[in-house]
């Protein structure tokens, strides 16, 4: 059995210099992020400087699609992703398990992940893409009304949002329905089996159309309007807390000592925003992860009235952020390789890349829309479906993975113009996710964002951002933004190329045509299955 480690405290270390915290024995204060994707389940070790010592990923099984646009997962393999991810992370770092002084926690939002009595999962989750719940949506419009569910919630009701699978399965599987006690989000399953606990962040909590956004707690007018027992959720904790420990049972099955301290960790757009330094107005983050999300954080609940973007807390208490998503950000890449590529490895998307950089700016007239999962920012429509445009004989495969690239910026810059809109401040523009690993997208970015756009030297993303939580929950940092100014530094400036901006700002303007055309050819599809 791994021997209990003794509990971080937010004073009582010595101090050796900038960030230099050491335990009383004389040795750093390891942290350990974990984040639990939609692709796979990574786990970081991070030191007290905002070092990464180590990393592991584990990947999961890809989601079923038991019908168009619909999307679940096993909680189960979760679970084992995220041990095996953590015990691969703990030995790389050669430190001993024993040494973590806490784990935060991230994840994929807004799936359901649905217990029994005895903490038994009782059907697979829904995750957070999964578009089957339009006639929840209207259910819920109706019920409670468009404007009270932005003022209860500040957000409208989406396919993506928890509550609306909720009643999804309470309407088509009443024996299941009738079992559930408790209600947890993926990441928090992943805790729960970690420590035994309910417990969420209030990032987190936002994207289940249950959280009363302003106040940072459940609404118990949406859960009453809802009809959803306040006892089936999880308590409610600001991002940095610690909310639970690690049981003897898990640190069996990890590694890590029993009693470790777990903070509530985020939501994995939240988590990675923290990762990203994105604490204050003014710095937006474009991560592209298997959605892709164009962030950016308020002092206030920022309201859009269309709810075209959401507005959830911050990973920060007494902040708040805004988020435009496109659902199909990486995902639309991973589908061309899967389907139309040459493997479905690291290497097939270097041979595509190549291929995609040798055409030019535009891709000479074809176009990408990445609606593959249904639109969330600005359409908010879960039957849209995707389309290729514009094709024509001389075209090659990498005309079409550059117009594929080039479809995700664009669906990405639709959030931009809302963020002009609503007229909160873009200033830097710092890229994340597998999206910012290719030079190749990263200069599309720049240029149909028109600016520069910025790495991060650790570009870990919501894992990073998760053990930074730890950290401050350990009292290695006294807030999250003193551990973002502590350890977050840009890495690389990618400047737009002025001749390509000028190309795919038309390019632009034909694709805002495209999803108009859509939509009228694809209502309804998301409810034929
Ligand atoms: C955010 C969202 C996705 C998932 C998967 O609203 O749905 O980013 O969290 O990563």
């Amino acid at each position: 059995m791994p021997r209990r480690a003794s509990p971080p405290r937010a004073s009582g270390g010595r101090r050796t210099g900038r960030n230099d915290r050491v335990s009383e024995k004389g040795a750093a204060i390891p942290i350990l992020g974990i984040d639990i994707g939609t692709g796979g389940s990574r786990a970081l070790v991070v030191d007290d400087a905002g070092t990464i010592l180590a990393s592991s990923t584990a990947p999961h099984e890809p989601f079923a699609s038991l019908g168009p646009a619909w999307a679940e997962q096993d909680p189960a393999d979760w679970w084992q992703a995220a041990v095996k991810a953590t015990r691969e992370a703990l030995a790389a770092s050669g430190l001993p398990a024993s040494a973590i002084g806490a784990v935060g926690l991230s994840g994929q939002m807004h799936g359901a992940v649905l217990l029994d009595a005895q903490g038994n999962v009782l059907r697979p989750s829904i995750i957070w893409c999964d578009q089957r719940t339009a006639e929840e949506c209207r259910w819920l419009e109706q019920e409670v009304g468009r404007d009270r569910l932005l003022e209860l919630t500040a957000n409208p009701a989406l396919t993506n949002f928890t509550l609306t699978k909720l009643l999804w399965v309470r309407k088509h599987e009443p024996d299941v329905w009738s079992r559930v006690r408790h209600v947890l989000l993926p990441k928090d399953y992943v805790r729960y089996r970690l420590s035994g606990a309910h417990a969420i962040d209030v990032a987190d909590a936002s994207g289940t159309l249950m959280l009363d956004v302003a106040k940072r707690q459940w609404s118990d007018e949406m859960l009453a309007a809802a009809g959803i027992r306040r006892e089936m959720l999880p308590e409610v904790f600001e991002s940095p807390a610690v909310c639970a420990r690690v049981s003897a049972e898990a640190a069996e099955a990890t590694g890590l000592p029993v009693g470790t301290p777990i903070v509530a960790g985020a939501g994995d757009q939240a988590a990675g925003a923290v990762g990203m330094g994105i604490t204050t107005p003014g710095t937006v983050s474009v991560t592209i992860g298997t959605s892709g999300v164009v962030f950016a954080a308020t002092e206030r609940p920022a309201l859009d009235r269309k709810g075209r973007i959401h507005t959830f807390c911050h990973a920060i208490p007494d902040r708040w952020h805004v988020m435009g998503v496109t659902q199909a950000a990486g995902l639309s890449l991973r589908w061309f390789r899967d389907q139309w590529g040459a493997g479905s490895d690291d290497a097939a998307y270097e041979q595509l890349t190549r291929e995609a950089a040798a055409v030019p700016p535009g891709a000479d007239g074809v176009l990408w829309a990445p609606y593959l999962m249904g639109e969330r920012t600005p359409h908010t429509d879960p039957d849209v479906r995707g389309a290729l445009l514009g094709l024509a004989a001389s075209h090659t495969r990498g005309h079409l993975v550059r117009a594929v690239l080039e479809g995700v910026a664009f669906s990405l810059r639709d959030s931009f113009g809302i963020f002009d809109e609503l007229a909160l401040p873009i200033g830097r523009v710092r890229v994340g996710g597998g999206g910012a690993r290719s030079a190749l997208w990263r200069s599309i970015q720049a240029a149909v964002y028109g600016r520069a756009v910025e790495t991060v030297v650790a570009e870990e993303g919501a894992a990073y951002g998760a053990a930074l939580l730890a950290g401050v929950g350990a009292g290695i940092w006294p807030s999250v933004d003193a551990a973002c100014d502590a350890v977050v530094r840009t890495k690389e400036v990618t400047e737009p190329d002025p001749a390509a901006v000028k190309v795919l700002e038309e390019r632009y303007r034909q694709f805002q045509r495209v999803y108009p055309a859509l939509r009228d050819v694809y209502r309804g599809a998301s409810s034929q299955s």
